[in-house]
């Protein structure tokens, strides 16, 4: 500790209750690729450029690449007293190789270097989470294709409303899971400029090379504002929003299976592999993934209010208040792969009780609809047919039927437009087969839409 970096203008140590809470290594340790990748970028450049030597530029990759190798193998351990990655990084490097490893922090500051590592180690992340998600889209897709004839009910207010498949209903979620995609990419895109070379925050009086170092490490472009380059974290909370988002639509998802497990829907049931028991009612068979999804939704979004929260009164430039940066987006992108990877194959798994779904769907007058519009294309005004049909499902309660069992007297009592061929406009199958409207749930419109969500897909 007597040997900070910052050492010279300190007249005592620092606390030591200071240092532990001060550092960061515990959490951004595991950024150490991404810095070791940022200073081989940036040792190269002052090397290019004649700000170190040549010999020194070389020198000090290849150390950099020795203290890569050695913690990728083990044989290095990051020292939980450094007060950070990049100081831990540059005191092994100046460790092995003396002097020379003073050089590589030449017109270079923390405040860039943080910027930089962050955003090369999320946009790694960001390819993962976007190949995960895929897999699951690809995977309700698969699903969708052997369900686009079974019939269950579609549900507003959580009463049963008309009736769809089950293949219209996964499809909703593909479609979510594109967005989601696409919001992933788009972060991914905005993120990708190199804030290398902002310095402090004011630049350098070297004649850096910033295309350069934004070229080596794949970036767009460099930040064109250095105040800007090192206290922007607008892409930790877009990525952070991205995935509240689609951590919203696994936790929707995820309420719905909780309840298709239940004893009250049984529409599915998961594989002993992805569901637990509990200590004391033998009998039960929880859907515990899903619900810890549901719950983890709650923590990621928790995330997304951490950093807005965080930056909402930094002035320019960099603030250490932005060091809590890294373990709410830590937090939303470890969770969030947990909860994806998880998630598939517990969906690949589960069984889908097609005969629970159809007599869900056959009752509940879920084809009252199409009992008015039968009037409507018979000539009726659209409200008075609504109003024919909506007595003749109060009749129904009454006498304890179904429209499908009520007798053809009943209805012709109301109006004479009635007659035989009702029970079969009314029957589940035609009324799901006639809604081929673009979207809806016939099997003819779904193939179309799971087509486009192939073509999307790239499968
Ligand atoms: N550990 C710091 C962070 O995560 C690195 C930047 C420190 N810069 C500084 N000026 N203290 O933000």
């Amino acid at each position: 500790m007597a040997d900070m970096m910052w050492a010279g203008r300190f007249s005592k140590q620092v606390d030591a209750g200071v240092n532990a809470f001060n550092s960061s290594i515990a959490f951004d340790g595991r950024m150490y690729r991404h810095d070791i990748q940022g200073s081989i970028a940036h040792a190269t450049m002052l090397g290019d450029c004649g700000i170190i030597t040549k010999e020194d530029s070389l020198t000090i990759i290849e150390g950099l690449k020795g203290i890569l190798a050695d913690i990728d193998s083990g044989k290095l351990e990051l020292d939980p007293n450094a007060e950070d990655i990049h100081m831990f990084v540059e005191a092994e490097l100046t460790k092995r190789l003396g002097d020379v490893g003073k050089r590589l922090h030449t017109s270079r500051s923390r405040n860039d270097q943080v910027a930089v590592d962050l955003r090369l180690y999320l946009r790694d992340q960001i390819t993962e989470i976007y190949d995960m998600v895929k897999e699951l889209a690809v995977t309700l897709v698969k699903m969708a294709k052997e369900h686009t004839e079974t019939i269950m009910p579609g549900y507003t207010h959580l009463q049963r409303a008309q009736p769809i498949t089950l293949a219209h209903h996964l499809m909703a979620y593909v479609w979510m899971l594109l967005r989601d995609m696409e919001r992933l990419q788009d972060a991914g895109k905005r993120m990708n400029y190199c804030p290398l070379g902002s310095g402090a925050l004011a630049g350098t009086t070297y004649k850096t090379n910033r295309q350069q170092t934004s070229d080596l490490l794949g970036f767009t472009a460099p930040m064109p504002n250095s105040l800007d380059g090192v206290s922007d974290r607008d892409y930790c909370v877009e990525l952070c929003c991205a995935l509240s988002l689609l951590m919203t639509h696994l936790s929707r998802f995820s309420e719905e299976i909780i309840m298709w497990c239940s004893w009250e829907f049984k529409f599915v049931e998961l594989d002993d592999a992805f569901a637990t028991g509990s200590s004391i009612m033998p009998q039960k068979k929880n859907p515990d993934v899903t619900e810890l999804i549901r719950g983890k939704t709650g923590r990621v979004n928790g995330d997304l209010v951490t950093l807005l929260t965080m930056m909402k009164g930094l002035p320019l430039a960099y603030n250490k208040d932005m060091q809590e940066d890294k373990e709410a987006i830590f937090d939303a992108v470890d969770n969030v792969k947990l909860c994806v990877k998880t998630f598939t194959p517990m969906l690949a798994t589960m069984r889908v009780i097609k005969e629970n779904m159809r007599n869900a769907a056959a009752k509940g007058f879920i084809n009252a609809t199409d009992c008015a519009d039968y009037l409507v294309k018979k000539g009726m005004p659209f409200r008075d047919a609504y109003k024919i049909t909506g007595t003749l499902v109060a009749q129904c309660i009454e006498k304890g039927l179904t429209l499908e069992t009520l007798p053809i007297a009943d209805y012709q009592a109301m109006t004479d437009l009635f007659t035989e061929d009702v029970y079969e406009a009314i029957s589940l199958d035609t009324c799901v087969r006639e809604r081929k409207s673009e979207g809806g749930p016939s099997p003819e419109a779904v193939k179309k839409q799971i087509a486009l969500a192939e073509k999307a897909l790239g499968i």
